[in-house]
């Protein structure tokens, strides 16, 4: 892994080849904490060796359950069932994963041990009483810290609840329905919008009923577990940043080979395509319960389009990577609706239009949206990742597409779902590389 902080860009003339995405990160999180609630060893294909799943790792490992490494992205994990999970000895480090805190929040509220979560300053400043208060009408003891992390859980006795969702939020949903595990009862979760679904696929897969009734999803807590044996798929969330590079460039041509394709997550494959970008799915089967498809991609000229409604549930990651692409289509982009940006690892609505405006980007920012009128000129300048991997990966793509040399600082970020980010731009012909 890399210690340096700065990525230097230079112009591209468009991505040619083919390349593998890293795994899934939502799915690696998920594989770790249910695999450690299974009844036996389950077996993990291409895990994320990255920052926010390494942080998951280390929290299950501090609960006693034992973890094989047979290669970074293989792992075994030796499940010590519903009842086995042991107190640990230090507060378990989130680091920067709102997923890990989030859904191990749902886990510790009904372990009859007390725990305390926490993070980095970066996670101390996201919001946690999303998930306090649902899981608090459960009946866990929990305290947040004004809203935010640390979390303090004391053993308590949960009760199933019906939950109506105040924001499409897989993070929120994944942790009711995770406690929903240790409950009292069924646990039912009313969701506002398609979040992603990767837990409860996950639980389908491991033979927990959870049932669908249109926008209710209702779990009957399960008496055990069986244990995963799953190839996680490539992250379709990692794909966009190399999705929006070659679409944006005059002759890009490449295929991303394994890649996840959940309906919940491939609202940026519904956006590029609509922007005139062609990407065709081949070699469509599944694993584990997941979609998964080779994407051959073939770049057009872009056009701008309106997302509003579920499609931006379907995309939230994948914004601040459309804004760069927005920048190069022909006419207005306009996106309303996605007010959830501004509670990611950084306000991303604010981050990604100050960091743009840096290489002259004109982008109107809105209260839940933007709207960006183009083609534009983009011209190279020093920028700021900020600490936030999708923001640090944004930036790089927007430095392809600018007349001159791009400096992005404080970059070492993108190791927190991308390692090899860089490294893969590299190999699909791109002028890209750390710096001192
Ligand atoms: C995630 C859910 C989303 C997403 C995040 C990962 C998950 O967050 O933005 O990167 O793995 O459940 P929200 O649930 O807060 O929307």
């Amino acid at each position: 892994m890399t210690t340096q902080t700065r990525v230097r860009v230079r112009p591209d003339q468009g991505l040619q080849g083919e390349t593998f995405l890293p795994g899934d990160k939502s799915i690696s999180h998920r594989a770790l904490m249910l695999g450690a609630l299974a009844e036996g060893t389950s077996q993990i294909q291409g895990f994320l060796p990255a920052g926010d799943t390494h942080a998951t790792l280390a929290c299950i490992e501090a609960l006693g359950v034992r973890i094989t490494r047979h290669s970074p992205t293989e792992l075994s994990v030796h499940g010590v069932g519903l009842d086995g999970l042991e107190q640990a000895a230090a507060p378990l480090n989130c680091i920067n994963a709102g997923t890990a805190i989030r859904l191990l929040a749902g886990i510790l509220a009904g372990q009859p041990f007390p725990s305390v979560l926490d993070g980095s300053p970066q996670l101390r400043r996201r919001p946690m009483r999303r998930v306090t208060e649902p899981l608090r009408m459960m009946g866990a003891d929990i305290e947040d810290t004004d809203g935010h992390a640390p979390l303090y859980i004391n053993n308590a006795f949960l009760n199933g609840i019906t939950y109506r969702l105040p924001v499409a939020s897989a993070q929120i949903k994944s942790c009711v329905l995770l406690a929903g595990l240790f409950a009292e009862g069924t646990t039912a979760v009313i969701e506002p919008g398609p979040a992603r679904d990767h837990t409860e696929r996950m639980l389908r897969a491991m033979g927990a009923t959870v049932e669908n009734m249109g926008e209710t999803i209702m779990l009957t807590p399960p008496d055990s577990l069986q244990p995963l044996n799953m190839m996680i798929p490539g992250d379709i969330s990692s794909a966009a940043f190399l999705l929006v590079a070659g679409a944006m460039c005059a002759d890009g041509d490449f295929s991303l080979r394994h890649v996840g394709t959940n309906p919940t997550r491939t609202g940026i494959l519904d956006a590029l395509s609509q922007m005139g970008t062609t990407i065709q799915r081949q070699a469509t089967h599944e694993e584990g319960g997941e979609p998964v498809a080779d994407l051959i991609v073939q770049s057009g000229p872009l056009r701008g389009i309106d997302i509003g409604g579920d499609l931006v549930v379907r995309m939230i990651d994948e914004f601040p990577v459309l804004m760069v692409a927005a920048t190069q289509a022909q006419g207005r982009t306009s996106v309303v609706g996605a007010h959830e940006l501004r509670v990611k690892e950084t306000d991303r609505l604010a981050v990604m239009t100050a960091e743009l405006r840096k290489l002259g980007a004109n982008i109107r920012e809105t209260d839940d949206g933007f709207e960006i009128s183009g083609p534009q000129v983009l011209h190279g300048a020093v920028v700021n990742g900020h600490d936030d991997h999708r923001v640090a990966m944004s930036l790089v793509v927007a430095g392809l597409v600018a007349m001159e040399e791009t400096l992005v600082e404080d970059a070492s970020c993108i190791a927190d779902s991308f390692p090899g980010f860089i490294e893969t731009l590299q190999s699909l012909g791109a002028d890209v590389q750390w710096v001192d």
